[in-house]
């Protein structure tokens, strides 16, 4: 159920049974973590280690750790813990040689995308909204190594636990400005302040609460977006990926019942079919918190039942509810049905560089024709500017994507060798990615 859901439901059974929920930090950086290299596995004695390029917080190699060998980043920190056997062990049989990527989860901010976790997120819920709200509870894990930069922008929780031990506003001031080495570290915003207000009781608009009266920008730049399984996927507001399913946005009129909405979208849901699809009910991130989506996802893999209970419920809203403009966005076919599209669409391709082709030959071959000898190299240079165009697409886009990392941070060492070797590793990674 949504933060504004349960809002709603104080308001009119007047009652404060509101059940809170727990929202969990995820990052742990430890190296003995699976999840915390690219394969999703730890890495084994004949692997090499390629760091980031750069590591902001610290990374602690825990005793007995056994690798090929390590590519350190240019800029970092590692602790080693004990003992580090470096070079392959020929009785470990069951690994072979390669690059083991570690990405690097020691320092995240609060309004990242993806370092929360809470049982009432679903598929539908949008990124802006996968963060602590109002009436949550953080809860901080004290068996995990990270560092967190606290949020900019005003947020409000109902508790804040770091293990077991609850803080209010004031002592978790007095945690951060006491902190030493400890494993958890917090850093304060660019104002030197948390940013995290803990209170009990929020008063929202008419409309219900929003999941933070302040949004937070979400930081999108660590999230994997996997390809969408559908035609002209939809990237509903507060998204960091595209995805396929599909929204409505509009400005709810003094007439807009929030309850009376969420029947309408439930019951269109049952009449559907109940577990086919997920969906969210919120604001949209933006200020002045004014507009309410909705967002509808297929469970699992996509069929177009989201979209089109969307197109139906887009239909059915009372023009009362809605000041202004209504907008609903839905994706098209799942990919996989799509192939009669997909052919008109590459034949489309094929016809339009035929042409294309046409032309180029006609400008370029009529010196050509002039001859009554039809010269054969005439074909061979069309071919060689061909080629010599696609070359140079190619190089651009490898130059792009190693600058693309380029280093900031504090300094805490230079790998003068990082480059040269990790250029060569990024060639190799890029032809296994392909
Ligand atoms: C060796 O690898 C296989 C497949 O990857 C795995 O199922 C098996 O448990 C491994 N054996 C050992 C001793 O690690
Ligand atoms: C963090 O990683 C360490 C080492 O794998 C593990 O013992 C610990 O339980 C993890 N903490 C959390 C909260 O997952």
């Amino acid at each position: 159920m949504s933060p504004i859901l349960v809002l709603h439901c104080i308001a009119i059974f007047g009652t404060t049974l509101v059940s809170a929920f727990v929202v969990k930090w995820l990052p742990n950086s430890s190296f003995k973590l699976p999840k915390n290299f690219k394969d999703g596995k730890l890495p084994c004695s004949k692997q090499t280690v390629v760091f980031p390029q750069t590591i902001v917080g610290s990374i602690k190699i825990a005793s007995g750790t056994e690798v090929g060998g390590f590519i350190l980043p240019e800029e970092g920190e590692l602790i080693l813990d004990g003992s580090l056997t470096l070079g392959s062990n020929s009785a470990d049989t069951n690994c072979t040689e390669g690059n083991s990527y570690y990405l690097d989860v020691s320092y995240s901010l609060w309004r990242q995308a993806d370092v929360w976790s809470s049982p009432k997120f679903n598929q539908a819920t949008p990124d802006s909204d996968r963060i602590p709200c109002y009436n949550d509870e953080v809860e901080f894990p004290t068996d995990a190594k990270y560092t967190v930069e606290l949020p900019t922008r005003p947020q409000y929780v109902k508790a804040l636990r770091i293990g077991n031990k609850s803080y209010t506003s004031d002592e978790l001031v007095l945690r951060i400005n006491a902190q030493s080495d400890e494993q958890q570290q917090f850093v304060f915003n660019k104002f030197m302040s948390t940013g995290i207000r803990i209170k009990q009781h929020m008063s929202c608009s008419q409309f219900g609460c929003p999941c933070q009266m302040v949004p937070l920008k979400i930081d999108c730049s660590t999230k994997f977006c996997p390809k969408p399984s559908c035609v002209s996927p939809v990237k509903p507001y507060g998204f960091c990926c595209d995805i396929c399913g599909g929204y409505v946005v509009f400005n709810p009129d003094q007439g807009f019942d929030l309850k009376a909405f969420n029947d309408l979208v439930d019951n269109t849901v049952q009449a559907y079919d109940k577990n086919s699809v997920e969906y969210y009910i919120g604001f949209t991130p933006e200020i002045p918190l004014s507009r309410i989506q909705l967002v509808i996802v297929d469970k699992g893999v996509y069929e177009g039942s989201s979209a089109e209970i969307i197109n139906s419920i887009s239909y059915a809203i009372h023009a009362h509810w809605v000041r202004g403009q209504k907008v609903a966005e839905i994706s098209g076919s799942p990919l996989d049905k799509s192939g009669l599209g997909g052919k008109i669409f590459v034949s489309m391709f094929f016809a339009v560089v035929l042409s294309l082709g046409a032309l180029y030959v006609y400008y370029y071959k009529i010196p050509d024709l002039r001859f009554p000898i039809f010269s054969p190299n005439g074909m061979e240079n069309i071919l060689s500017r061909y080629q010599r165009r696609s070359d140079s697409i190619v190089s651009l886009t490898r130059r792009d994507s190693v600058i693309s990392g380029t280093s900031r941070g504090s300094t805490a060492f230079r790998n003068p060798l990082y480059s040269s070797k990790r250029g060569r590793v990024e060639v190799v990674e890029s032809v296994v990615e392909d």
